[in-house]
């Protein structure tokens, strides 16, 4: 099938090169020159494990990336919305990229004669979106008719950076938000091949799953750091207790790591723009927002446990190893690590940091506050306290703590590895 993707960032790319990796033809559209051309080079304009080489196998023939949607969208038989989507504050949604690309797709839509080509929103959008914001602007900018003349559907992803590509061939299930039953057949057709139950809903219905699967992975991570917090206090391992309630299918062992709390550009955003979308309902969110300020307090913990151990922080020298909201990515995007820093720096530390693919992202939070180490050895060998906060492979080496205060945010380090140590882990 001939597929068209407005927005070339994480979704959008990988969405992309996994369509095209089915055996669809795949044009990319993005207003990001340099951008587009990176993709035509062959060269991931995102740290993702694997994209680099899937666009070597993938570029011109299937998959290519253009700026304008009028070159890309003569005859494409599907149109995937991709761009970003957020709130702009603590109570507006922003849909203004979603918007422009609804206005863009229209304009090319009523150009087209005959077939019925089917728009796909991909974007995480709040409830009711899809239906009262895309389909006017399609039909106003295009002058035709949803349902009738072209299709309509919400069909939301649930990849994780680090391992998007395998999360998009091999998806857990096919969320098919649909208008009608045209579109969704032509949905259908193009994720032929991947083996994944399909759910069939109506658009707001599939707008409602992904906010409600990220808000509740949120809150399973806020409920084990609250549980965390109250087992430090008693002296007892978190882990041990996940373990054991995990082996409840009910509970399920999966996301119960007690840490620094999660971050990222999904589960923060997704969980406050449900709590928006709920108050602007009338209805107080009160879980979704403990689960927020369970997870704002969180990496503070391990800097006031720091203080409890060292006594006051101003002028120790403190080394960061960590800065991604998780391995496997440079993304900064709400990483916990930010706060231990600036929190750090407040109360008067001397900071170096290390990580080994966020650097880059970091000097353009902090340019010149803190000093960036060439390894983590490095990093450690200035340091009289160290805090791990992103659970990267290299960090698990007990060799590199021999003489520190180790301040452990995301269990790096096993309790057996750590005997001899002056070593604190946040929620065990
Ligand atoms: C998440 C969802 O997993 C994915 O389905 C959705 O499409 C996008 O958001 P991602 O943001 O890539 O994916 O990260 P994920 O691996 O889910 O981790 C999110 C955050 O939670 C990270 O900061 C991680 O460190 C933290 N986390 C996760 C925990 O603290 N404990 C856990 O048990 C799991």
């Amino acid at each position: 099938m001939r597929i068209g993707i407005v927005g070339a960032g994480y979704v959008g790319l990988v969405t992309g090169a996994g369509l095209a990796q089915m055996g669809h033809q795949v044009t990319l559209i993005d207003i990001d020159r340099h951008k587009v051309e990176m993709i035509n080079r062959c060269e991931s304009p995102i740290h993702e494990e694997g994209l680099d080489s899937l666009l070597r196998s993938l570029v011109p023939d299937r998959l290519k990336a253009n700026v304008e949607i009028e070159d890309g969208f003569g005859n494409v038989d599907a149109i995937f919305i991709c761009v970003q989507s957020s709130s702009s504050d603590n109570e507006h949604l922003d849909l203004s990229y979603v918007m422009a690309a609804a206005r863009d797709i229209g304009r090319a839509l009523g150009n087209r004669r005959g077939e019925y080509p089917v728009v796909v929103v991909k974007s995480t959008v709040s409830p009711g979106s899809t239906e009262g914001v895309v389909i006017p602007l399609l039909e106003q900018s295009s002058g035709k008719r949803a349902g009738i003349d072209f299709g309509v559907m919400a069909n939301p992803e649930f990849l994780r950076e680090g391992t998007a590509i395998s999360d998009f061939l091999e998806p857990d299930r096919i969320i098919i938000g649909g208008l009608d039953a045209k579109g969704e057949a032509v949905l259908e057709e193009v994720y032929r091949g991947i083996n994944a139950t399909v759910v069939k809903v109506d658009l707001k219905t599939a707008e409602m799953i992904k906010f409600a699967s990220n808000a509740f992975l949120a809150t399973k991570v806020s409920f084990i750091n609250e549980i965390g917090n109250i087992c430090k206090l008693l002296g007892i391992d978190a882990y041990k207790v996940a373990g054991a309630i995990g082996a409840d299918p009910r509970i399920s062992p999966h996301y119960l790591r007690a840490g620094i709390g999660f971050g990222g550009s999904c589960l923060p955003k997704d969980t406050k723009d449900l709590s928006i979308v709920a108050r602007r309902l009338g209805y107080e969110p009160t879980l979704l927002r403990s689960v927020l300020e369970v997870n704002e307090r969180q990496p503070l913990r391990l800097v006031d446990l720091a203080e409890k151990k060292l006594g006051s922080l101003r002028g120790r020298r403190a080394a960061i190893l960590g800065l991604a909201f998780k391995p496997g990515t440079d993304d900064l995007r709400k990483a916990p690590s930010i706060q231990v820093v600036e929190e750090l720096l407040r109360r008067g530390a001397v900071v170096v940091v290390y990580d080994p693919a966020a650097q880059i992202r970091a000097k353009a939070i902090w340019p010149d506050v803190v000093t960036y180490a060439e390894s983590a050895r490095q990093a450690v060998s200035q340091a009289d306290a160290v805090f791990i906060l992103t659970e990267w492979e290299e960090f698990k080496d007990v060799r590199l703590y021999a003489g520190k205060a180790v301040f452990d945010g995301r269990r790096v380090l096993k309790p057996s590895d750590v005997s001899g140590l002056n070593y604190d882990g946040i929620c065990w």
